[in-house]
């Protein structure tokens, strides 16, 4: 598998630019294996302070955090991740490309002392490789992602790995977090940590070691709960902290797996001739006559009935003022006349000083002549009290 292995001499770095201010690190990868690059603070710390080193004597190490996202867009693409633990730590950009192309990728390194940044930008290329058809995930418990990302630990799983599948022709497929996967976020404590998962695949059948994980025992032993031992022969790991979880070890037959089915053929998005266009047919017509009685007819004949009963009352049930004073009482109108004419008589007084005796008074003196009348001979209740002389109603007064 010197073709696998020349990959890693394929991934060519260049940089352009002398102080990496604006450098350009072009990559080339291969699709469905592993890729990590670590985003080392020091280099970036050059950029920041170019020429402390030349004249101060001393390099600063600075806190620095990291922002990645795909050119023109705000986050990475889907398959790369991120991850740094501390500002004091370096960061590492992983993932596995499922599709080959270009990518561009901005990196931000926000220097955490001055605030200052600085910028790169990667350009991923992905090109096309074989698939790996037998793979394996592991689950190494003891471990977190930064830890295992760098490559010296890759190469100690990596070896560990080897042995268990009896292959030299190994590669790296996935690493990811156990914590992107529903892990739990671990205690604070010593002895406790996140969990990584390792994903490895090869061109050979699985070893009889790996096989062992399929058998009923296997199974029955996991479901049990009991803390199961590597079976005794399979037990490779060197260090510690690189140990596998034999239970949650997961093969993956990709010869076994069915083809997926054929993408759907598209047509040409333009109807066929043949086809006669039925247009939908329209709603039915609706009778809207009753609606337009009910709401409009009605009400306006209920007003015009309003109206012309309003007319009625106004124009033709009114009494003239003739009409009622025909039909009132003699005594009561010459009561009511009097009663105005000695208002209007007093209003006029008011007016002038000079102006002659009321008329109103005309029973008790002659106004002409100044004698006082004659006592009326008359008691009759008929006869009003104070009599006008002059009084047009005068004629009309009862007769005896
Ligand atoms: C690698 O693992 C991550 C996290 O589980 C997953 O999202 C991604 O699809 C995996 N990539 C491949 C190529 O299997």
């Amino acid at each position: 598998m010197a073709g696998c292995r020349s990959w890693l001499f394929f991934i060519t770095v260049c940089s352009v630019g002398l102080l990496g201010a604006n450098a350009e690190i072009k990559l080339t990868i291969p699709v469905g294996r592993l890729f990590t690059y670590e985003l080392l603070r020091e280099t970036f710390q050059n950029d920041f302070e170019p020429l402390s080193k030349l004249y101060a004597g001393r390099l600063y190490d600075d806190p620095m955090i990291f922002k990645c996202n795909k050119q023109s867009f705000p986050d990475l693409p889907e398959w790369l991740r991120f991850t740094q633990r501390h500002p004091y730590d370096n960061g590492f950009l992983y993932g596995t490309p499922t599709t080959p192309g270009k990518t561009t990728v901005e990196v931000y390194a926000v220097n955490k002392r001055s605030y200052e940044t600085t910028r790169q930008i990667f350009v991923i290329k992905a090109v096309a490789e074989t698939m790996l058809p037998y793979q394996a995930e592991f689950f190494i418990k003891l471990r977190e992602i930064e830890k295992v990302l760098p490559s010296t630990v890759q190469g100690e799983i990596k070896q560990d790995l080897q042995k268990l599948w009896d292959t030299e022709a190994l590669e790296i497929v996935n690493i990811s977090n156990a914590l992107d996967r529903g892990g739990r976020v671990p205690l604070p404590l010593a002895g406790h940590f996140e969990g990584v998962y390792v994903k490895v695949g090869s061109e050979q059948h699985f070893s009889d070691c790996l096989l062992k994980t399929l058998t009923v025992e296997h199974e029955r032993q996991c479901t049990a709960g009991a803390k199961v031992k590597i079976p005794g022969g399979c037990n490779f790991c060197s260090i510690p902290s690189n140990c596998i979880s034999w239970c949650k070890t997961e093969l993956f037959d990709l010869t076994k797996e069915e083809p997926t089915p054929p993408a759907p053929t598209v047509g040409s998005g333009i109807i066929e001739v043949e086809v006669d266009f039925n247009p939908p047919e329209s709603p039915p017509s609706r009778d809207y006559f009753p609606d337009y009685i009910v709401t409009v007819i009605v009400p306006l004949v209920l007003a015009l009935i309003l109206a012309l009963v309003l007319a009625y009352i106004m124009f033709c049930r009114r009494e003239g003022v003739a009409k009622r004073d025909a039909r009132t009482d003699q005594i009561q109108l010459y009561h009511h006349h009097t009663i105005h004419g000695n208002t209007d008589e007093l209003r006029t007084m008011a007016g002038s000083r000079g102006a002659s005796p009321p008329l109103s008074t005309l029973p008790m003196f002659n106004y002409r002549t100044g004698e006082g009348a004659p006592p009326l001979q008359s008691d009759s209740p008929n006869i009003p009290l104070i009599m006008a002389q002059h009084d047009p109603y005068s004629d009309t007064l009862p007769r005896k």
